[in-house]
Protein backbone atom coordinates (compact mmCIF):
# COMPACT_ATOMS: atom_id res chain seq x y z
CA UNK A 1 0.00 0.00 0.00
CA UNK A 2 0.69 3.59 -0.53
CA UNK A 3 0.05 7.14 -1.99
CA UNK A 4 0.48 7.38 -5.45
CA UNK A 5 4.31 7.84 -6.19
CA UNK A 6 5.21 6.00 -2.62
CA UNK A 7 7.43 3.54 -4.69
CA UNK A 8 4.97 0.45 -4.65
CA UNK A 9 6.30 -0.15 -7.79
CA UNK A 10 9.76 0.32 -7.40
CA UNK A 11 10.02 -1.98 -4.69
CA UNK A 12 7.54 -5.05 -5.90
CA UNK A 13 9.78 -5.00 -9.10
CA UNK A 14 12.48 -5.02 -6.34
CA UNK A 15 11.23 -8.08 -4.07
CA UNK A 16 10.11 -10.11 -7.01
CA UNK A 17 13.33 -10.40 -8.39
CA UNK A 18 14.99 -11.29 -4.80
CA UNK A 19 12.29 -13.63 -3.34
CA UNK A 20 10.94 -14.89 -6.96
CA UNK A 21 7.34 -13.81 -5.88
CA UNK A 22 4.76 -12.61 -8.90
CA UNK A 23 4.59 -8.80 -8.87
CA UNK A 24 0.54 -8.04 -9.35
CA UNK A 25 0.22 -3.96 -10.02
CA UNK A 26 -3.35 -3.41 -10.52
CA UNK A 27 -2.86 -0.01 -12.26
CA UNK A 28 -0.29 -2.23 -14.53
CA UNK A 29 -3.17 -4.81 -15.50
CA UNK A 30 -5.69 -2.02 -16.16
CA UNK A 31 -3.09 -0.03 -18.07
CA UNK A 32 -2.23 -3.43 -20.28
CA UNK A 33 -6.15 -3.54 -21.19
CA UNK A 34 -6.06 0.29 -22.22
CA UNK A 35 -2.91 -0.83 -24.59
CA UNK A 36 -4.81 -3.78 -26.24
CA UNK A 37 -7.32 -1.23 -27.74
CA UNK A 38 -10.51 -3.39 -26.02
CA UNK A 39 -13.84 -2.05 -25.71
CA UNK A 40 -13.25 -2.45 -21.69
CA UNK A 41 -9.73 -1.28 -21.81
CA UNK A 42 -11.47 2.26 -23.84
CA UNK A 43 -14.11 2.23 -20.98
CA UNK A 44 -10.91 1.94 -18.37
CA UNK A 45 -9.11 4.91 -19.48
CA UNK A 46 -11.86 7.27 -19.20
CA UNK A 47 -11.66 6.44 -15.78
CA UNK A 48 -8.25 6.17 -14.78
CA UNK A 49 -6.79 9.13 -16.82
CA UNK A 50 -9.03 10.96 -14.86
CA UNK A 51 -7.11 9.61 -11.79
CA UNK A 52 -10.63 7.96 -10.50
CA UNK A 53 -11.08 4.51 -9.41
CA UNK A 54 -12.57 1.66 -11.86
CA UNK A 55 -15.68 0.10 -10.18
CA UNK A 56 -14.47 -2.59 -7.16
CA UNK A 57 -16.54 -5.39 -9.63
CA UNK A 58 -14.69 -4.93 -12.15
CA UNK A 59 -11.24 -4.81 -10.71
CA UNK A 60 -11.70 -8.22 -8.68
CA UNK A 61 -12.96 -9.96 -11.52
CA UNK A 62 -10.24 -9.01 -13.70
CA UNK A 63 -7.65 -9.98 -10.43
CA UNK A 64 -9.14 -12.96 -9.74
CA UNK A 65 -7.93 -15.00 -13.51
CA UNK A 66 -4.49 -13.64 -12.71
CA UNK A 67 -4.22 -14.83 -9.00
CA UNK A 68 -5.57 -18.31 -9.52
CA UNK A 69 -3.08 -18.74 -12.72
CA UNK A 70 0.39 -18.97 -10.44
CA UNK A 71 1.05 -20.86 -7.19
CA UNK A 72 3.73 -18.69 -6.63
CA UNK A 73 3.86 -16.19 -3.53
CA UNK A 74 2.27 -13.02 -4.96
CA UNK A 75 2.91 -8.93 -4.34
CA UNK A 76 -0.27 -7.06 -4.30
CA UNK A 77 1.13 -3.38 -5.57
CA UNK A 78 -2.22 -0.79 -5.31
CA UNK A 79 -4.70 -3.61 -4.17
CA UNK A 80 -6.82 -3.79 -2.28
CA UNK A 81 -7.53 0.29 -2.39
CA UNK A 82 -11.06 0.00 -1.00
CA UNK A 83 -12.94 -1.78 1.99
CA UNK A 84 -14.42 -3.83 -0.64
CA UNK A 85 -11.73 -5.00 -2.33
CA UNK A 86 -10.06 -5.95 1.03
CA UNK A 87 -13.31 -7.98 1.84
CA UNK A 88 -13.26 -9.34 -1.63
CA UNK A 89 -9.45 -10.33 -1.43
CA UNK A 90 -9.98 -12.00 2.50
CA UNK A 91 -12.72 -13.95 0.38
CA UNK A 92 -10.72 -14.98 -2.36
CA UNK A 93 -7.92 -15.81 -0.69
CA UNK A 94 -9.95 -18.61 1.69
CA UNK A 95 -11.56 -19.43 -1.67
CA UNK A 96 -8.21 -20.30 -2.84
CA UNK A 97 -6.83 -21.75 0.37
CA UNK A 98 -4.06 -18.95 0.62
CA UNK A 99 -3.30 -16.54 3.12
CA UNK A 100 -1.69 -13.34 3.70
CA UNK A 101 1.63 -12.66 4.87
CA UNK A 102 2.04 -8.88 5.60
CA UNK A 103 0.57 -5.73 4.36
CA UNK A 104 3.16 -3.17 3.83
CA UNK A 105 2.27 0.71 3.77
CA UNK A 106 4.96 3.19 2.49
CA UNK A 107 4.54 6.12 3.69
CA UNK A 108 5.49 9.39 2.19
CA UNK A 109 4.91 12.88 3.10
CA UNK A 110 2.49 14.25 0.39
CA UNK A 111 5.15 17.12 -0.65
CA UNK A 112 7.46 14.74 -1.79
CA UNK A 113 4.31 13.16 -4.22
CA UNK A 114 3.99 15.62 -7.12
CA UNK A 115 8.08 15.95 -7.09
CA UNK A 116 8.64 12.53 -7.51
CA UNK A 117 5.63 11.42 -10.20
CA UNK A 118 6.93 14.52 -12.25
CA UNK A 119 10.50 13.04 -12.86
CA UNK A 120 8.78 9.04 -13.46
CA UNK A 121 9.47 7.68 -16.41
CA UNK A 122 7.85 4.04 -17.30
CA UNK A 123 9.51 1.92 -20.24
CA UNK A 124 6.47 0.81 -22.32
CA UNK A 125 8.59 -2.74 -23.30
CA UNK A 126 9.59 -3.39 -19.99
CA UNK A 127 8.38 -2.06 -17.35
CA UNK A 128 11.02 -1.00 -15.69
CA UNK A 129 10.32 2.46 -13.81
CA UNK A 130 13.06 5.35 -13.71
CA UNK A 131 13.75 8.62 -12.20
CA UNK A 132 14.64 11.34 -15.21
CA UNK A 133 16.02 14.28 -13.97
CA UNK A 134 14.35 16.98 -14.63
CA UNK A 135 14.76 19.02 -18.02
CA UNK A 136 16.86 16.11 -19.49
CA UNK A 137 15.63 14.49 -22.51
CA UNK A 138 15.07 10.80 -21.68
CA UNK A 139 13.64 8.54 -24.54
CA UNK A 140 15.28 5.39 -24.36
CA UNK A 141 15.19 2.78 -21.31
CA UNK A 142 18.60 2.11 -20.17
CA UNK A 143 17.39 -1.84 -19.36
CA UNK A 144 16.47 -2.46 -22.53
CA UNK A 145 16.23 0.38 -24.94
CA UNK A 146 12.35 0.28 -24.95
CA UNK A 147 10.82 3.74 -25.53
CA UNK A 148 9.99 5.18 -22.17
CA UNK A 149 6.50 7.26 -21.40
CA UNK A 150 4.89 9.85 -19.36
CA UNK A 151 1.88 8.13 -17.58
CA UNK A 152 -1.44 10.05 -18.75
CA UNK A 153 -2.48 10.61 -14.79
CA UNK A 154 0.83 12.08 -14.17
CA UNK A 155 0.13 15.75 -14.37
CA UNK A 156 -0.26 17.84 -11.33
CA UNK A 157 -3.81 18.18 -11.19
CA UNK A 158 -4.56 14.50 -12.07
CA UNK A 159 -1.38 13.78 -8.84
CA UNK A 160 -3.30 16.47 -6.88
CA UNK A 161 -6.94 13.88 -7.63
CA UNK A 162 -5.33 10.61 -7.06
CA UNK A 163 -3.99 12.15 -3.93
CA UNK A 164 -7.81 13.09 -2.86
CA UNK A 165 -8.81 9.64 -3.93
CA UNK A 166 -6.56 7.92 -1.85
CA UNK A 167 -7.37 9.72 0.96
CA UNK A 168 -11.36 9.14 0.58
CA UNK A 169 -11.50 5.88 -0.86
CA UNK A 170 -7.95 3.83 0.16
CA UNK A 171 -6.97 5.59 3.71
CA UNK A 172 -9.91 3.37 5.33
CA UNK A 173 -8.09 0.45 4.03
CA UNK A 174 -5.04 1.01 7.05
CA UNK A 175 -7.69 0.67 9.62
CA UNK A 176 -9.15 -2.41 8.10
CA UNK A 177 -5.84 -3.99 8.21
CA UNK A 178 -4.37 -1.89 11.54
CA UNK A 179 -7.50 -4.54 13.32
CA UNK A 180 -6.13 -7.43 11.54
CA UNK A 181 -3.03 -7.19 13.21
CA UNK A 182 -0.84 -8.07 9.54
CA UNK A 183 -0.36 -4.14 9.22
CA UNK A 184 3.61 -2.66 9.25
CA UNK A 185 4.51 0.97 8.07
CA UNK A 186 7.60 1.68 6.47
CA UNK A 187 9.37 5.31 5.63
CA UNK A 188 8.93 5.48 2.16
CA UNK A 189 11.11 9.02 2.52
CA UNK A 190 14.78 7.02 2.32
CA UNK A 191 16.66 5.85 -0.43
CA UNK A 192 14.60 2.82 -2.35
CA UNK A 193 17.82 1.06 -1.01
CA UNK A 194 17.09 1.83 2.64
CA UNK A 195 13.05 1.25 1.82
CA UNK A 196 13.84 -1.92 0.35
CA UNK A 197 15.73 -3.39 3.29
CA UNK A 198 13.42 -2.48 5.74
CA UNK A 199 10.55 -4.23 3.67
CA UNK A 200 12.89 -7.16 4.28
CA UNK A 201 13.59 -6.84 7.25
CA UNK A 202 9.43 -6.50 8.21
CA UNK A 203 9.36 -9.80 5.63
CA UNK A 204 12.01 -11.61 7.62
CA UNK A 205 9.98 -11.27 10.81
CA UNK A 206 6.73 -12.32 9.65
CA UNK A 207 7.72 -15.47 7.76
P1 LIG B 1 -1.30 2.80 -9.92
O1 LIG B 1 -0.59 2.51 -11.16
O2 LIG B 1 -1.29 1.83 -8.83
O3 LIG B 1 -0.82 4.25 -9.40
P2 LIG B 1 -0.64 4.87 -7.92
O4 LIG B 1 -1.19 4.12 -6.80
O5 LIG B 1 -1.09 6.29 -8.06
O6 LIG B 1 0.87 4.76 -7.67
P3 LIG B 1 2.04 5.05 -8.66
O7 LIG B 1 2.19 3.90 -9.61
O8 LIG B 1 1.87 6.42 -9.26
O9 LIG B 1 3.25 5.15 -7.66
P4 LIG B 1 4.15 4.03 -6.99
O10 LIG B 1 3.84 3.97 -5.55
O11 LIG B 1 4.09 2.74 -7.75
O12 LIG B 1 5.57 4.70 -7.15
P5 LIG B 1 6.80 4.32 -8.13
O13 LIG B 1 7.51 3.12 -7.61
O14 LIG B 1 6.38 4.34 -9.55
O15 LIG B 1 -2.83 3.11 -10.27
C1 LIG B 1 -3.14 3.98 -11.34
C2 LIG B 1 -4.64 4.10 -11.49
O16 LIG B 1 -5.20 2.82 -11.83
C3 LIG B 1 -5.42 4.53 -10.23
O17 LIG B 1 -5.45 5.94 -10.10
C4 LIG B 1 -6.79 3.95 -10.56
O18 LIG B 1 -7.46 4.75 -11.51
C5 LIG B 1 -6.47 2.63 -11.22
N1 LIG B 1 -6.34 1.52 -10.22
C6 LIG B 1 -5.21 0.87 -9.87
N2 LIG B 1 -5.46 -0.06 -8.95
C7 LIG B 1 -6.80 -0.01 -8.72
C8 LIG B 1 -7.65 -0.73 -7.85
N3 LIG B 1 -7.18 -1.68 -7.01
N4 LIG B 1 -8.97 -0.41 -7.85
C9 LIG B 1 -9.46 0.57 -8.67
N5 LIG B 1 -8.70 1.27 -9.52
C10 LIG B 1 -7.36 0.99 -9.54
O19 LIG B 1 7.76 5.59 -7.84
C11 LIG B 1 7.39 6.88 -8.26
C12 LIG B 1 8.65 7.67 -8.69
O20 LIG B 1 9.48 7.87 -7.55
C13 LIG B 1 9.53 6.95 -9.73
O21 LIG B 1 10.08 7.90 -10.60
C14 LIG B 1 10.62 6.26 -8.89
O22 LIG B 1 11.82 6.11 -9.61
C15 LIG B 1 10.77 7.26 -7.73
N6 LIG B 1 11.10 6.63 -6.45
C16 LIG B 1 10.60 5.46 -5.95
N7 LIG B 1 11.10 5.22 -4.71
C17 LIG B 1 11.92 6.29 -4.44
C18 LIG B 1 12.72 6.64 -3.29
N8 LIG B 1 12.78 5.85 -2.20
N9 LIG B 1 13.40 7.80 -3.35
C19 LIG B 1 13.35 8.61 -4.44
N10 LIG B 1 12.61 8.33 -5.55
C20 LIG B 1 11.90 7.18 -5.54
MG1 LIG C 1 2.97 2.03 -9.41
Amino acid sequence: MGCPGAGKGTQSAKLQDTFHLKHISTGDVLRAEIASGSDLGKRIAGIIDKGNLVPDELMISMLENIVKATDKGIIFDGFPRTVAQAEALDAMMKRLERSITAVIMIDLPESEVVNRIASRRQCGKCGAILHITPGTPANKCPVCGGELYTRPDDTPERVKHRLEVYHTDTLPVKTYYQRSGSYVEINGDQTPEKVFEDIVNVLKKVK
